[in-house]
């Protein structure tokens, strides 16, 4: 087994995800950066190259020159990272597919809908693996909670409340991460929906195993002059006829990144929290909770397999970001990886946002999901 080669876009300098991506990807060196167009400014890609300490000839200005010299390097790269702002990710993953490499994208997939069916068509056609990081999916624990709801643990589901409260855009945007997330033409049809309401909709159906088929929204831009929605409440209906509620803000000052879920069914509760990653609870009918914790013997394979310390030596976000990668890894090396975010996972994503966003505005009340 020889490492993965990866070539990055996006991640200059200052950018958040991107060293995240690096960091992730390699944790388990199965991975390595070894190229990039870290920024569409070649002395900026070149300044980022120095601080991931790669080859700095490797640190392109232009993604097409990227993709030609990588190409034609005995030990060029196996695939590309996309870490740019949303307008870009199109662009980005199409160029890179039809030059031949597989893609792994942040989310969401594309900047609206219609680009996210676009890029179906490319990866269909190019037949290529094409991944997506949905942070939240690669905590052990919330796998866990996967695996133990798909065996019933929970008996019938009924109730699912996901929410994702932050409040840093609480006041006029300033500031690299800010600016092109209050912009339509950067971020696409969804403010806050589109930057983390989407990570708590992929959770909800990841962690029940069931989809939404119908929503409410009512999305709304609080600071005086944003474009964009930056406070969102959704009333959720899922195919087995749960109910779920979904709330996510950007104007919740004082809140970090406090995604948390709970489900509920008739033969008990879970609830698990994004900043306390390391349990979650299980309520039982007879009143007794349960909290289960990382490295606990109980825990299953979707959860052990991708842990890398003994309990009570936690592991976060990195680690869960992680174990994305190594799935992504996985699908490279013709390996199963059924917890890898796919095709499938940002077509729905793309098509709540867009469904959310115009149902908010025609204040059309319940409308279908349909993917
Ligand atoms: N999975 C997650 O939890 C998570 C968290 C944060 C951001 N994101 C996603 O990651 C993406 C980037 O977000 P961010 O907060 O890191 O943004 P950022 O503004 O911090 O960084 C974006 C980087 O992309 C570079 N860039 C822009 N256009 C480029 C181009 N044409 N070619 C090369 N580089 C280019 C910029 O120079 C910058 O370095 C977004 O799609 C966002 O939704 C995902």
């Amino acid at each position: 087994m020889r490492r993965l080669r990866m070539g990055m876009i996006g991640g200059g300098p200052g950018a958040f995800i991107g060293p995240v991506h690096r960091f992730a990807a390699e944790l388990d060196r199965e991975i390595e950066l070894v190229a990039g167009v870290f920024s569409s400014d070649a002395d900026r890609s070149r300044a980022a190259a120095d601080q991931y300490l790669i080859d700095p000839s490797r640190a392109y200005g232009d993604l097409a020159k990227m993709l030609q010299a990588e190409k034609a390097r005995p030990d060029g790269i196996d695939f590309v990272s996309v870490v740019t702002p949303n307008h870009n990710h199109l662009p980005s993953a199409r160029a890179a597919l039809e030059a031949g490499f597989p893609v792994i994208s942040d989310k969401p997939m594309t900047a609206t809908l219609a680009e996210a069916q676009e890029l179906a068509g490319v990866v269909k056609a190019a037949g290529l693996p094409f991944g997506l990081t949905y942070t939240y999916t690669g905590y052990p624990l919330v796998r866990e909670m996967k695996a133990r709801i798909a065996a019933g643990a929970l008996g019938s589901l009924r109730k699912v409340v996901v929410e994702y409260p932050q409040g840093w855009l609480s006041q006029p945007a300033e500031g690299k991460q800010a600016e092109w997330r209050v912009d339509p033409e950067r971020a696409g049809a969804g403010g806050c929906i589109g930057d983390i309401g989407v990570h708590a909709f992929n959770l909800a159906e990841f962690v029940t195993g069931e989809k939404v088929t119908r929503l409410f929204a009512d999305l709304a831009a609080v600071v005086p002059g944003r474009l964009l929605d930056d406070d969102c409440s959704v009333l959720l209906r899922f195919a087995n006829g749960a109910r779920g509620v979904l709330l996510a803000s950007q104007i919740e000052v004082g809140e970090l990144n406090g995604l948390r879920i709970r489900c509920y069914g008739d033969k008990g509760g879970m609830s698990w929290k994004q900043e306390e990653p390391n349990s979650f609870t299980f309520h039982h009918l007879d009143g007794r909770t349960e909290i289960i914790r990382a490295g606990d013997a109980s825990l299953g394979e979707l959860a052990t397999s991708r842990t890398r310390t003994p309990g009570g030596h936690p592991e976060g976000y990195l680690e869960a970001f992680a174990n994305i990668y190594r799935d992504f890894a996985a699908v490279l090396r013709g390996e199963d990886a059924s917890c890898l975010p796919r095709l499938d996972e940002g077509l729905r994503s793309m098509a709540f946002i867009d469904t959310a966003v115009r149902a908010s505005a025609a204040e059309a009340g319940w409308v279908d999901l349909t993917v």
